[in-house]
């Protein structure tokens, strides 16, 4: 089961089939179920926020507390044995170290999470002999290796085991952070529709730490990727960030006067910064359409520009200045809702109207 933010379960599903991760069975709320490929195939997808074996699942068990003893028959009844030998299989280890689990549902219940969450780790944490750090004094778990989720849908009461260590949205690449940053399973869903080719040009021009090229190489690792910002702290991250990165480069430009000659730029990858964390600087201060002229100005004929933008209002100044919008698609993140877009140039002469059908 990939567990995902609310908007990217079709880009998820996509991910898995195209990197032949797995047969997808089914997509949910904030889930891809699939069958995965064989353990020697398999990585996690990155547009993944958690990865999870499928542990056991029962019908719902309703809103009454009384049916809490459903979720300890479902715990007893699992075979960890046979669990924790497919999570070795898949690259987890096969002892845990500890249960930590954390559950959500759908509708009104008589119980709250921690009662759920506490029903399910107790009973694990009896029968595996390690410790269960409950959540219910509001201190997030340690880091411990055992992280296991319940979800109640209505439907079915669904338990999983996390097959990593750590779920999977924390990158070994993101040591260094600043406000804004982008969540790395959202980069890595822009960057798979961006749809890099090899040897192609990827601009960020507005880079931040990094987030989007970085992916956008794992993605493509035969592009060249080029990130400009105006801050000095957000260079000094992405440089931080990138040092695994080869094929990534950072610089100070201001993204309203790109150093870059016209029709140069494959594929832009971009949250630019507008919004209530990040302030537009430089020459793109009040002057917003500035970035989409420039933008604009770069592509070749045949590039394209995905960006994140929290309102669709904004498109009508990148319309104006002759780009197309070929996909909206709305996620919600951390409270927010803001868009995935992407963007063509218009053709200069009436032939754009193949150029966004071929997009579909
Ligand atoms: C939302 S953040 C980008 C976050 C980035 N994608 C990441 O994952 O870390 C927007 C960035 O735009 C930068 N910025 C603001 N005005 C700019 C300008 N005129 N030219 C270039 N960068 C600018 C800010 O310094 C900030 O790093």
């Amino acid at each position: 089961m990939a567990r995902c933010i609310r908007g990217l379960e079709p880009i998820a599903a996509t991910e898995i089939l195209r990197a032949e991760l797995g047969t997808v069975t089914g997509l949910g709320h904030r889930e891809v179920r699939f069958q995965a490929a064989p353990p020697a195939r398999w990585i996690e997808p990155r547009t993944a926020d958690d990865v999870f074996l499928l542990a056991g699942r029962i019908p719902d068990i309703g809103r009454v507390r009384a049916g809490l003893g459903g979720l300890a028959e479902l715990t007893a009844a699992l075979d960890l044995d046979s669990l924790l030998a497919r999570r070795r299989a898949y690259g987890g280890r096969g002892r845990l170290t500890g249960v930590e689990v954390s559950a959500s549902f759908l509708g009104r219940r008589n119980f709250n999470r921690y009662d759920a969450e506490d029903v399910i780790g107790s009973a694990l944490a009896r029968r595996l002999g390690v410790p269960y750090r409950s959540r219910r004094d509001g201190t997030p778990p340690p880091d411990l290796d055992g992280g296991w989720r319940l979800t109640l849908d209505g439907e079915h009461a669904t338990l999983m085991l996390r097959i990593g260590l750590r779920p999977a949205h924390r990158r070994d690449y993101k040591r260094a952070t600043i406000p804004g940053t982008l969540h790395p399973p959202v980069a890595a869903a822009m960057a798979i529709l961006a749809d890099v080719l090899p040897g192609q040009r990827v601009l960020d021009p507005c880079c931040g730490a990094g987030t989007l090229l970085i992916e956008a190489e794992r993605a493509q690792p035969l592009g060249r990727f080029q990130g400009y910002d105006l801050d000095p702290a957000a260079l000094r991250a992405a440089r931080v960030n990138a040092a695994g990165s080869t094929a990534v480069r950072v610089g100070a430009a201001d993204a309203g006067d790109l150093p870059l000659a016209d029709g140069s730029v494959d594929r832009v990858v971009a949250n630019p910064p507008w919004g209530a964390q990040v302030r537009a600087g430089g020459r793109l201060a009040g002057a917003p359409e500035r970035w989409w002229a420039e933008i604009r100005r770069v592509l070749t004929p045949t590039g394209s520009a995905v960006v994140l933008i929290p309102d669709t209002g904004d498109l009508a100044a990148a319309i104006r200045y002759g780009l197309v919008p070929t996909y909206v698609q709305q996620v919600s993140l951390f409270g927010s809702r803001p868009s995935v877009v992407r963007l063509v140039p218009r053709e200069p002469s009436g032939g754009s109207d193949d150029r966004i059908r071929r997009d579909h």
